[in-house]
């Protein structure tokens, strides 16, 4: 059976989404990844007290007082060390550089609460019920150097209901990215080693 696929994790608050790609692997080890890292900007992230608790290690540094291609070029040597292979963003606050995201092409995810290409950016929520959208939802994609713009690989819609605030909406909508984020990440992981098979069969 293939190696599984090496997964860093990066957050920078609450890491229920972490835990949720982990708690995913933790249930049926043949899933195709394994989380070897988390890393944060935020020092005080409850995320990184959460991956403690779970054993996952983890690393974090403030990126005050660094440059964004300094913080980044950090992460990028810690990365190479751990031989993380994929890079799973859940909650990571921070705009990465262009030079480190195009250095990860295609090897970077992120969840975003919304229904891209609607509503990238923050307070998604808000905007949604506020431009009187029916759904909402969550979509998992790759990074590219734009905002919240890279190709879509899952998504899961949730309806606005009338009596829905912002903190009503995203709870539900939190719910279907727990559900939503493993599934996918474990489908990307699984045909990036098909991917690879291939190429060895070809060559
Ligand atoms: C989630 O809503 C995610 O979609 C967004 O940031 C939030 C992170 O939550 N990118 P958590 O830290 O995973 O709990």
């Amino acid at each position: 059976m293939a190696e599984k696929v090496r997964v860093a994790v990066l957050l920078s608050g609450r890491g229920s989404n972490m835990i949720a790609l982990s708690e995913y692997k933790r249930r049926d080890p043949d899933r195709n990844y394994e989380i070897v890292l988390v890393a944060s900007n935020v020092p005080e992230a409850r995320g990184l007290v959460l991956a403690k608790r779970f054993g996952i290690k983890n690393w974090s540094r403030s990126h005050r007082g660094m440059t964004r291609e300094e913080f980044d070029a950090l992460l990028d040597a810690l990365l190479i060390e751990h031989g993380i292979e994929i890079v799973a963003l859940a909650g990571y606050m921070r705009l990465l550089s262009p030079a480190f995201v195009e250095k990860w092409e295609g090897r970077i995810l992120n969840i975003h609460p919304s229904l891209l290409p609607l509503h990238k950016g923050l307070d998604t929520h808000q905007r949604a019920i506020l431009a009187g959208d029916a759904y909402a939802g969550c979509s998992v994609h790759v990074v590219t150097p734009d905002l919240d713009s890279g190709p879509v690989i899952a998504q899961a819609r949730v309806k606005i209901l009338p009596r829905d605030d912002a903190d009503s909406l995203a709870a539900r909508v939190l719910e279907e990215e727990h559900r939503l984020y493993p599934i996918a990440l474990d489908e990307y992981c699984r045909l990036l080693r098909t991917e690879a098979e291939d190429s060895d069969d070809a060559g």
